[in-house]
């Protein structure tokens, strides 16, 4: 062997073996000290003080940091999108809602990029409701067992028990398979339509997946752009079919697309929260579970860290967002910063207890420092001063709760986002 060749290999290997994160911290008290940077204070030392200034040059700024070092810089709509009811059921869920799908042709194009959007709506409603929008992560189909809804036929992540997803592909066993998590008869009872598209519709979840989703159908030569400084992620990509879903729901008079709250769960939960902050159409933010890169505070070392999310997951930020691996410190911005994106819309994040990965405390941490924010507005934050008990919900505009279990999305939650729903989105009379 060629002593160059050794000397590469060895190198080699060694670079592996640093690139390697360091062990997981779960013990608060080794935490360590940092510094948040200051929402309020603009990149010229100005220091905001009201509203106005928030609102026309700090806000923008900080969008702009979101956009260029962490989610990468969101497309516009695209010319000529188009919507088709494909499929109506007014008598779903026993009479209770009527169910419709609905072809989002992004580019007006029927054999072209395109979202296939569920929605029930409560029956009975002499105005047009509120809703919840969101994405999947296992297909319309999977998120209640009713029989009409159409089954995914889009790259899906094989199961391993081979029984869900096969070859790629859903199979009827996954129908309802991620019902507990959207609690679709709750929602409609409570007066709110429910409207949720899989992700994997806008790009598959994984680090090829651009190939065959939006980011290559947009690029104007196919390249892969996704590599580079702040061109956009999968997350980013993800948000951008949000607000394409709100476009529908817009047009939809059964909706009060005014009164739009946007959810996720975990990655969904992170994408929820950048959707929330880069669209402000939507009403309500309420993001779960979210953790590292969503609401959980990036220079906390507690559970993963960006390092983890770069190495794991190299698809769902922007290339520049490569730079904070091991140096959350030199990040501009942190996640408090994206939940007072929201401001002065209310937003919501919850942890649960087990899920120490996303970081609980961190979790609550970004609302409770997105105050000063909320307070040029004249609206209350979370109202404590420190995490709360598990199970017991706080807070006014900032709401969070932090409830036993583990990551997972549940009926205690839902019952949480939706108090918190009625609170804010109710019909001012
Ligand atoms: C992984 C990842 C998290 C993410 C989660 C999910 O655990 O590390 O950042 O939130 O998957 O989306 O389920």
């Amino acid at each position: 062997m060629k002593l160059s060749y050794c000397i590469a290999l060895i190198l080699a290997t060694a670079n592996v073996l640093c690139a390697q994160p360091k062990p997981t911290n779960y013990d608060e008290a080794k935490v360590g000290n940092y510094t948040l940077p200051n929402p309020l204070l603009c990149s010229d030392g100005t220091h905001v003080t009201d509203k106005k200034t928030w609102i026309e040059k700090r806000r923008p700024e900080v969008l702009r940091l979101f956009e260029t070092q962490v989610y990468g810089r969101q497309a516009s709509k695209l010319a000529g999108q188009k919507f088709e009811v494909i499929a109506t059921d007014a008598k779903a869920l026993g009479g209770k809602a009527t169910r419709r799908e609905i072809a989002i042709y992004l580019t007006g194009k029927k054999d072209g990029p395109r979202i296939d959007l569920l929605l029930f709506v409560p029956n009975g409603a002499k105005q047009p409701v509120p809703a919840f929008l969101g994405c999947n992560f296992n297909g319309n189909h999977a998120v209640h067992g009713d029989k009409g809804i159409s089954l995914s036929t889009r790259w899906m992540r094989s199961t391993a028990d081979k029984i869900n997803v096969v070859n790629n592909r859903a199979t009827e066993a996954s129908r309802g398979s991620e019902a507990s998590r959207w609690q679709v008869e709750e929602v409609i009872a409570r007066g709110y339509a429910l409207a949720t598209y899989y992700y994997g519709d806008v790009e598959p979840d994984h680090v090829e997946g651009w190939k065959d989703g939006l980011r290559a159908a947009l690029s104007k030569d196919g390249a892969n752009t996704h590599w580079k400084g702040d061109e956009w992620g999968a997350i980013g990509a993800w948000a951008w079919g949000l607000s394409r879903a709100l476009d529908y729901l817009e047009s939809d008079k059964a909706v009060d697309a005014k009164r739009v709250a946007v959810i996720g769960h975990s990655r969904l939960g992170k994408t929820s929260l950048w959707a929330g902050a880069s669209d402000e159409r939507f009403a309500l933010i309420i993001s779960n579970n979210s953790g590292e890169g969503g609401a959980s505070i990036s220079r906390r070392d507690y559970g993963e860290t960006i390092a983890v999310l770069n190495k794991n997951f190299p698809h769902w930020f922007c290339g520049n967002y490569k730079q904070y691996t091991d140096n959350a410190a030199a990040l501009p911005v942190d996640m408090h910063m994206l939940v007072a994106l929201g401001a002065p819309r209310p937003v919501y994040i919850a942890s649960a207890e087990d899920d120490k990965w996303a970081d609980p405390n961190g979790e609550f941490l970004a609302a409770k420092h997105a105050e000063p924010v909320y307070s040029l507005f004249g609206k209350k934050g979370t109202g404590v001063a420190a995490h709360p008990r598990v199970n017991q919900p706080v807070g006014d505009t900032l709401g969070y709760h932090v409830r036993t279990g583990k990551h997972d999305v549940t009926l205690y939650d839902w019952q949480r986002f939706l108090d918190f729903a009625d609170r804010h989105l109710a019909r001012k009379k």
